[in-house]
């Protein structure tokens, strides 16, 4: 089983220039998607984490749509700060999420569930795990499972040490979240973006591993003292692979110019 990891495409619906916004990101997400397409062998699913589009505009949600109506593969999303947790509900309202005001859901693929959780805290750049969430995932995991667990969020449960970058991550519900996955039998596999620059890190016992954006990337710059500057480093996204015995990661560099 392959799942493909991606996040952050910050979609426009104007080719104006916006922030740090590469004039190019709409068009390189949909080489994304091609390049997710041709994958071989196919991929099973591809999960996506969060901040889908940059501003929250319903224009800009159905950019979103239309680029997810290319996709071939079954998809997974959650929500980031940039985007409006009802609007992307409607781009994908078959999902099974667990309850109607939030995004938060299971899906089981084989032997790998994948729990989705809603981060999203409007106004705030951080993210929140609030008490329902926390106890939803409690109940989730107490379910007898043979296989792997993922957690896919769109804030990192952790600080990735980048300097100036490490603005607000995960604010509320840090703790909670690696109690419960410390006390599964197997380590999980944390999936989330946010930072604009892949990282992997760890939660107690959990993998952390961060994708980065397809709209722009930050340089590494240590420096705290320093802004990050972007940089044009080929866009690579990370590609799970999962067996029965365990799993490995693989960085797939993209053709995207
Ligand atoms: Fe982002």
């Amino acid at each position: 089983m392959q799942i493909a990891h991606i996040s952050d495409l910050h979609l426009v619906a104007d080719a104006g220039p916006v922030g740090l916004l590469r004039k190019d990101a709409v068009l390189r997400a949909y080489a994304l998607i091609r390049d997710l397409n041709e994958f071989t062998p196919a991929l099973d699913l591809v999960v996506i984490t969060g901040d889908t589009v940059n501003d929250a505009r319903e224009d800009e949600y159905r950019v979103l749509s239309g680029l997810l109506a290319e996709l071939r593969i079954p998809y997974l999303l959650v929500p980031g700060n940039h985007d409006d947790r009802h609007l992307l509900r409607s781009v994908a309202p078959h999902q099974p999420y667990a309850e109607p005001d939030f995004m938060y859901h299971r899906r089981d693929l084989g032997t790998l569930r994948i729990l989705a959780l809603d981060t999203l805290s409007p106004g705030e750049i951080g993210g929140r795990l609030l008490s329902g969430q926390l106890d939803w995932l409690a109940h989730e995991l107490a379910q007898p499972f043979e296989g792997q667990t993922f957690i896919a969020m769109h804030h990192p449960p952790c600080k990735p040490r980048l300097g100036r970058l490490d603005g607000p991550t995960l604010m509320e519900g840090t703790a909670q979240l690696q109690a419960l996955l410390d006390a599964q039998p197997a380590p999980v596999t944390i999936l989330c973006g946010h930072m604009h620059r892949p990282f992997t890190a760890f939660l107690g016992r959990s993998l952390i591993s961060a994708a980065t954006s397809t709209a722009f990337e930050f340089a590494l710059q240590l420096d705290a003292n320093e802004e990050p500057p972007t940089h044009d480093a080929p866009y690579h996204y990370v590609i799970h692979a999962l067996d029965t015995q365990g799993g490995h990661a693989m960085h797939r560099r993209t053709p995207i110019f």
